[in-house]
C-alpha cells in the first residue's frame, strides 16, 4: 500500500467497530501475515469482540482489596502497544508533507519496542528504516528488527544510555532524506496515549467496581504511556497518576541516574513530552524485583498458585503476557494501591506493554546470576515483591518545590537539544497539553479526507 495513510485515524485506534466490515475482516485475517498492511488497522486495544485487551490480577495474588487492571500490549502488532506511537509519528509527518515513501528514511531512536514499531510500520507503509539504540538490550529485541528489514545503529552501554542515542540522531538530523521519529520529543506520542489508552483505560475500568479509576500507573520511557493518565484525570479528576521508576536510575525521584534492568523505561531524563503537571507521584521500585517477578509469574506459577492456595492453572492466563516494565508496573501499582489506602471497588490501571517472548534471555541470565531458586527463597522474594510496599519509596510531587524541580530537570537537559526557553515555559500550563490534544479532530479530518484521496488514485 506503501503509505501509513493508508491505515486508521486515532479515533478509529480508539473504537476499531467503528471501520467498515470489510477492512474489519481484512485486518483479523491479516493477524495470520504480519507484515499484511491490514494489520495497520490492527493498532489498537480492542480485540474483534471490541473488547479491550486487559486482565483483572486475582486479589489472592496482589493482597490489596483494589482491583488492579491491567492492559495487555502484546497483542498490538509487533509484539507492544509502542507500534501506536511508532504509527502515530510517521502518520502525522506523512499528512504533514514531511515524507514521502520512496524519498525518506525513518530513523528510530529507542531502547527497544519503539525501535521494533518504527522497523515494523516503516516496512508496512513503505519506507526503509534505521534504528539507533543501545548495544546492550536483550537480543530478541535486536532480532526482532531485523526480521522487519530495519537497520541499526547502535550506542554503547544500555537501557539508561539513552542520551547516546539522541547524540547520535542528532548526526542523522543532518540529512533532510532523514526523518528522526523522536518519542521523546514529538507529540504524537503524547496524543496517541492519550486519547487510544486514556481511552481504553476508561472504557476497560467501567466493568469493575465502582467504574471509576482511582489511580494510574506506569513506569515511564518516552512518558508517553503517561499520557493515558491525562485523559482518566479528564474523566476523574481525583485520580491520581503515580510514574514508577527503578531505584537504580532515580531520575524524576531525586535527579538520580544509574544503570538498570527494566528495558524500555528509565531513560535518565524528564522527557520533552512529560505532562509533568499532572504526575502526583514517583515510586521507586528495585529492577531485580521486576526480573524475579517475572520469573516468578512465568517460570514458578505453580510454586506461587500453591503458595496462595489457589486451584492448579488458576494464573495460567498471565503467561506470556508480561516484560520486564509490566512486571514493574503491576507491582507498583499494588504499592500504590497499598500506600494511598485504596478499598474495595476503587480501580487501579496499569499497562503491560510488551510480553514475555522478548524477555527469555533476562530470565536465563536471571538464572546464571542466582543459580536454582529454593521455594524458601522464592517465598521470600513473592513476600517481599507482591506483599511489601515502602513509604519512604512513594514521592509526593504535587507540590510547587517538586514540579519546580522537574520543569528545572526538562529545561536543562532539552535546551542541549536546541529547544528554546519559550517553549519550555509554554509546557508549564496545563492549556498547551489541551491544545495539542485537542489537535486530533483536526489530524483525524485530514487523514480521512487523504485516505479517499489515495482510494480514489489506486
Ligand atoms: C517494555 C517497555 N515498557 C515500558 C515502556 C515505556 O513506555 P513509554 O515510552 O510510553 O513511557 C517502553 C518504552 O519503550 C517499553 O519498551
Amino acid at each position: 500500500m506503501n503509505s501509513s495513510i493508508f491505515g486508521p485515524t486515532y479515533q478509529e485506534m480508539l473504537h476499531p467497530e467503528v471501520l467498515t466490515a470489510s477492512i474489519r475482516k481484512q485486518a483479523e485475517a491479516a493477524r495470520a501475515n504480519e507484515l499484511d498492511p491490514y494489520n495497520l488497522f490492527n493498532i489498537s486495544w480492542k480485540d474483534f469482540d471490541n473488547k479491550v485487551r486487559h486482565v483483572l490480577l486475582p486479589r489472592e495474588l496482589t493482597g490489596v482489596e483494589a482491583n488492579i487492571i491491567v492492559l495487555v500490549g502484546r497483542e498490538f502488532p509487533s509484539g507492544s502497544h509502542k507500534v501506536g506511537p511508532a504509527y502515530s509519528t510517521l502518520l502525522e509527518s506523512e499528512l504533514a508533507g514531511e515524507i514521502q515513501p520512496g524519498e525518506s528514511t525513518i530513523i528510530g531512536p529507542s531502547t527497544g519496542n519503539f525501535g521494533i514499531g518504527v522497523a515494523y510500520i516503516s516496512k508496512l507503509a513503505g519506507y526503509p528504516a534505521v534504528v539507533i539504540m543501545p548495544e546492550g538490550m536483550s537480543s530478541e529485541r535486536y532480532q526482532r528488527i531485523r526480521n522487519y528489514g530495519g537497520q541499526l545503529d547502535l550506542t554503547p552501554g544500555s537501557e539508561s544510555d539513552v542520551i547516546l542515542v539522541l547524540e547520535r540522531t542528532e548526526h542523522y538530523k543532518k540529512d533532510s532524506r532523514n526523518k528522526v521519529l523522536a518519542q521523546f520529543e514529538l507529540l504524537p506520542n503524547y496524543r496517541f496515549h492519550r486519547f487510544v489508552s486514556g481511552g481504553s483505560a476508561l472504557e476497560a475500568a467501567k466493568a469493575y467496581g465502582n467504574g471509576g479509576v482511582a489511580a494510574f500507573v506506569a513506569a515511564p520511557g518516552s512518558a508517553g504511556t503517561l499520557a493515558a493518565g491525562d485523559e482518566i484525570k479528564a474523566a476523574f479528576p481525583e485520580a491520581v497518576v503515580c510514574a514508577l521508576e527503578p531505584r537504580e536510575c532515580s531520575t524524576l525521584f531525586n535527579n538520580g541516574r544509574g544503570t538498570h534492568r527494566i528495558e524500555g523505561i528509565g531513560d535518565k531524563m524528564v522527557t520533552l513530552i512529560h505532562n509533568v503537571l499532572t504526575t502526583d507521584y514517583v515510586m521507586l521500585i528495585h529492577d531485580d524485583d521486576c526480573v524475579l517477578g517475572l520469573e516468578l509469574l512465568q517460570h514458578q506459577q505453580k510454586f506461587v498458585e500453591a503458595a496462595l492456595h489457589l486451584r492448579a492453572n488458576a494464573l495460567q492466563f498471565l503467561r506470556g503476557i508480561f516484560g520486564i516494565s509490566g512486571i514493574c508496573n503491576i507491582v507498583g501499582a499494588i504499592r500504590t494501591a497499598r500506600l494511598l489506602g485504596l478499598g474495595a471497588g476503587e480501580n487501579v490501571v496499569t499497562i503491560a506493554t510488551d510480553g514475555f517472548d522478548r524477555y527469555p534471555s533476562v530470565l536465563e541470565d536471571l538464572a546464571q546470576r542466582r543459580g536454582p531458586l529454593t521455594e524458601t527463597m522464592l517465598a521470600g522474594e513473592f513476600e517481599r515483591i507482591f506483599r511489601t510496599a515502602s513509604a519512604a519509596d512513594l514521592l509526593d510531587v504535587r507540590g510547587p518545590q517538586e514540579k519546580q524541580r522537574l520543569f528545572s530537570y526538562k529545561e536543562n537537559f532539552w535546551t542541549k537539544f536546541g529547544y528554546s526557553l519559550a517553549y519550555l515555559e509554554s509546557m508549564k500550563s496545563q492549556s498547551f497539553w489541551e491544545n495539542e490534544y485537542g489537535k486530533i479532530g483536526d489530524i483525524d479530518a485530514t487523514h480521512t479526507h487523504a485516505r479517499r484521496i489515495m482510494a480514489l488514485a489506486t
